[in-house]
């Protein structure tokens, strides 16, 4: 695998997702592309627009560049979804089922991210297991649950390589998020180095699932890397390094802003959005398939996050 499309490239995960492939694989062997211009195009390297939507982009994009592998990123996050519910489908499930076509035909690997949103209020929350109900309430939720079976279908139909993780949370300084329920979790530490104070849209107990982005993107990598036959769960694997709730992220911030304060004004979409999720998913599949394991904690990750936010100031 050394001929990369990444799809979604200038979003929060993308933009670092392109980063680090191009350390490990080098800078022309990944081709980066988003409906948007990523934020300095000269800077970015190799970059094509690309609307995931467009079947025939999707298949020339994949071809000109001979692709073997595309890390589909493209899609519109949860409470973005819920004002959008009908271009959250379309790009979520239309973006995918293109990719899987393309792969089916040009013989490429797709890793495709799935979520914490994939479990809905009737699953059991703490903990989530890896394999059990899954009736999300939110049409993002409900494209990533269609989104697994989808690339589960195209792996034992067609044999297509796809593999995928359900991500929790994502926290990291170098790209705003887009849209989704656990920005909160990002905006904090921006708000706390800019402000010394947050207001948070969810209330101050609420539990989700977290990890820091270089976490996130090792992790992707290695099960992408990693030998398919130790794989059972191919494109749903639970993975977390850590819960948090707003009081939590809160203390840790204190121990390196002590003046830092925190108020609730609690937006009822996405609290509800968030109080339909697991408070603490069961990584174990991902642990004993491929090897998973986070190397940071809260407490690491604070110190990092507001080492560089201040950094840029
Ligand atoms: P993001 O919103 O930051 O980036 C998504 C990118 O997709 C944006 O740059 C946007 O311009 C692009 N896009 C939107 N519509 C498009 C289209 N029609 N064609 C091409 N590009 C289009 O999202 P992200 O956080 O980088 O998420 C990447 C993946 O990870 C998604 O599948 C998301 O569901 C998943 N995920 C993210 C998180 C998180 O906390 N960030 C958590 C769980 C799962
Ligand atoms: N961070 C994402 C969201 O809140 C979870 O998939 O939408």
């Amino acid at each position: 695998m050394n001929r990369i499309v990444v799809t979604g490239a200038a979003g929060q995960v993308g933009s670092e997702m392109v980063e680090a492939l191009r350390d490990r694989y080098g800078r022309d062997a990944v081709l980066a592309t988003d409906i948007r211009e990523p934020g300095d195009p000269g800077e970015f390297g190799p970059f094509r627009p690309l609307d995931v939507t467009n079947p025939h982009a999707v298949a020339e994009v994949v071809r000109s560049h001979a692709a073997d592998c595309v890390y589909h990123l493209a899609a519109i996050l949860s409470a973005r979804g819920e004002s959008a519910p009908q271009q959250a489908w379309a790009v979520n499930m239309g973006g995918l089922y293109n990719v899987l076509e393309v792969a089916r035909r040009e013989g490429c690997s797709v890793f495709t991210p799935s979520s914490i949103a994939a479990f809905g209020p009737s699953t059991p929350a703490d903990p989530t297991p890896q394999d059990t109900i899954q009736r999300p309430n939110t049409v993002y939720g409900v494209t990533k649950v269609a989104g697994e079976l989808l690339s589960d279908y195209y792996h034992e139909r067609f044999g297509v390589d796809a593999r995928g993780v359900r991500y929790p949370g994502l926290i990291s300084y170098l790209t705003p998020p887009g849209g989704g329920t656990t920005d909160f979790a990002v905006e904090i530490y921006y708000e706390a180095v800019a402000h010394g104070r947050y207001t948070c849209f969810l209330g101050p107990e609420t539990q989700l699932d977290m990890m820091y982005m270089p976490d996130a993107i090792r992790g992707s990598i290695e099960l992408m890397e990693v030998d398919p036959e130790s794989l059972h769960h191919r494109n749903a694997f639970n993975m977390t390094a850590m819960q948090v709730t707003p009081e939590s992220l809160a203390a840790a911030i204190r121990e390196h802003i002590p003046e830092f304060t925190i108020e609730y004004d609690v937006d009822p979409v996405r609290q509800a959005i968030a109080d339909s999720w697991p408070r603490r998913i069961d990584d174990s599949a991902a642990r004993d398939e491929w090897g998973w394991k986070p190397e940071y904690d809260l407490a690491a990750m604070t110190a990092d996050m507001i080492a560089h936010l201040r950094a840029r100031r």
